[in-house]
């Protein structure tokens, strides 16, 4: 077939080519694609002179609108700063129960909050700061040294076994490895204290055993855990009636905590942060146990 064939149909000449008797049209570019090439061609000329653009030697070309990004950023981070020197100072001014009125100041405090907790404290604590083996749920559990905004944030810079000199100091003694008890006095104390926050562990077969571990409690352990065995916040002693562990609920994990003893080490944060800073991340937690609704049930023990 040749080149300059016309359709009959359509009038359109042919290319000359064919495939299985089928032929192709010549037909001409559509106007809408001229149309947005052209447009486009404009755009981008403007733009180019609009905007900065062209490189040169010793600078580029600025643009005839005189648009300047460094300067835009600039000016953001000035903006932020200031608004920051703004929310710090009165973090760093007013009192915890202050700053937890205002809703538009708890907001910042969440934000930098999740950042600061994340970096310091998550680690131990884990990300939600429910805790991890060893380290407690700082969000639903009773505080051991007390639960008022003031006292925690005390607890948060001095520490437990910490380094500072007003440090919260803590210990469960070794009464196994120390001599003091015997492994059956141990056991006959776990079983006792199983007992308190699962009273269905207690059968007919070991009524006896739980009663003999709850007379060896209140020679031994309630100098410290408190008569009910509730804890006291004097000597940061756990509550070991409820379903909180530090270091685990199961009995043997309970026998291991009165045979080897237990002192949870918290570093002394006020060495390593600014007052400011503390602030906002013990406002932060309080503000997790607030939806944690846990609160009115937290007393740190008695
Ligand atoms: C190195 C691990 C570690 C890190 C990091 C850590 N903690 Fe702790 N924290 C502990 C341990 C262990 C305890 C429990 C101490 C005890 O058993 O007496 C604790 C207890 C607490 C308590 C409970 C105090 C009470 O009265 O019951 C709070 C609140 C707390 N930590 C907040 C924080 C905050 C906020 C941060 C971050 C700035 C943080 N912790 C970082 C280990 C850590
Ligand atoms: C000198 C005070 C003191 C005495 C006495 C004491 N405790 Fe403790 N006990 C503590 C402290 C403080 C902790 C928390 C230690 C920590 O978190 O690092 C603790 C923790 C525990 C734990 C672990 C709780 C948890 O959440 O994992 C158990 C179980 C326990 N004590 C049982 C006993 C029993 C049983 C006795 C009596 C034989 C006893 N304690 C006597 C101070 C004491």
């Amino acid at each position: 077939m040749s080149v300059g064939e016309r359709d009959p149909f359509t009038g359109h000449q042919t290319t000359g080519h064919e495939w299985n008797g089928i032929k192709e049209l010549n037909t001409p570019v559509p106007k809408p694609v001229y149309f947005f090439l052209i447009t486009l061609g404009i755009f981008a000329l403007a733009w180019t002179l609009l905007m900065p653009s062209w490189p040169y030697g010793s600078g580029y070309f600025k643009g005839l609108l005189g648009v300047d990004q460094k300067e835009v950023v600039a000016k953001s981070v000035a903006d932020a700063a200031r608004e920051r020197a703004g929310w710090m100072a009165r973090i760093e001014k007013e009192d915890l129960t202050q700053i937890q009125s205002d809703p538009d100041l708890m907001r910042t405090v969440r934000e930098n909050g999740l950042t600061l907790f994340g970096d310091n404290c998550a680690a131990c604590h884990g990300a939600n700061a429910k805790g991890n083996k060893g380290f407690p749920n700082i969000v639903q559990s009773p505080m051991l040294w007390g639960n008022d905004p003031e006292t925690v944030l005390q607890t948060v810079t001095a520490g437990i076994n910490g380094t500072d000199p007003n440090t919260r100091v803590s210990q469960m003694l070794a009464f196994g490895r120390d001599g003091t008890l015997t492994q059956d006095q141990v056991s006959l104390l776990a079983g006792f204290v199983k007992s308190l926050s699962g009273p269905a562990t207690v059968t007919d077969t070991n009524k006896e055993d739980v009663a003999k571990g709850k007379e060896l409690f209140a020679t031994t352990c309630v100098a410290c855990h408190g008569d009910d065995a509730k804890g006291l916040v004097e000597v940061g002693a756990p509550n070991l009636t409820d379903d909180y562990w530090i270091y685990g609920g199961e009995r043997k994990d309970i026998y291991e905590s009165i045979f080897h003893g237990r002192q949870g080490h918290m570093p002394s944060w006020g060495a390593r942060l600014t007052p400011a800073d503390i602030k906002i991340i013990t406002l932060y937690v309080l503000d997790l146990r607030k939806e944690g609704g846990t609160t009115a049930a937290a007393g740190g023990g008695s």
